[in-house]
């Protein structure tokens, strides 16, 4: 049954939901990736040296996303380019034997991560991530494949938005 209790404040509450739903939607834009997925955080197979790196060299991370490590028995060292080329577990940046490690890409640029297990990283468990600068990101000359990712991005929010005006006319007049 209609209602005549028709208010301005309701309004209000519709439309602060519409916003923030609209901001939740927009944060997932924030991912939490796990490094060799299935493989986890091992000495890669002889014959796919390179896994990680392949993985890596895949994925557009960007500041604020993730990179979770899963091993057992063994350890995940952040450390510079010097010491990733020379496998050199003695000065980390960072160490992490938990398990479950993860690791938060707070900047852009390049990280290295190797192995602090002894050998595994010279067998090839290591790996270099780079990260995109908002530059990168937004930048016009980026790789075609980002040109995509954004333009999708976009198209979703301007869908997202237009659904959602939708609904608060909807609501709005059968309040
Ligand atoms: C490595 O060898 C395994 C087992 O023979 C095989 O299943 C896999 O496809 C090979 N991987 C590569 C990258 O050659
Ligand atoms: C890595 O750190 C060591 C010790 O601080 C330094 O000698 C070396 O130049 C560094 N390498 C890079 C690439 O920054
Ligand atoms: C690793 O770095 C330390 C500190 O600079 C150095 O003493 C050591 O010789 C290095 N080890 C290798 C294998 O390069």
């Amino acid at each position: 049954m209609a209602s005549h209790f028709s208010s301005f404040s309701t309004h209000i509450v519709v439309l602060a939901l519409i916003l923030f739903s609209s901001l939740q939607l927009s944060r997932v834009s924030s991912f939490d990736y796990q490094v060799g997925e299935k493989l986890g955080w091992v000495v890669p197979p002889a014959n796919d040296s390179k896994v990680y790196n392949d993985w890596a060299s895949e994925k557009r991370f960007k500041i604020g996303d993730t990179i979770r490590f899963k091993y057992r028995k063994d350890s995940v060292m952040e450390v510079n380019e010097t010491d990733y080329k020379k496998c050199n577990s003695t000065r980390p940046n960072f160490f992490s034997n938990t398990g479950n490690t993860v690791f938060t890409l707070d900047r852009s640029g390049y990280f290295y991560f190797i192995s602090g297990a002894s050998g595994h990283c010279d067998k090839g468990q290591r790996m270099i991530v780079k990260v995109m600068s908002l530059q990168d990101q937004n930048s016009p000359s980026s790789s075609a494949d980002g040109r995509r990712f954004v333009m999708h991005d976009q198209v979703v929010n301007v869908v997202t938005f237009q659904v959602l005006l939708f609904a608060y006319h909807v609501l709005a007049s059968h309040i």
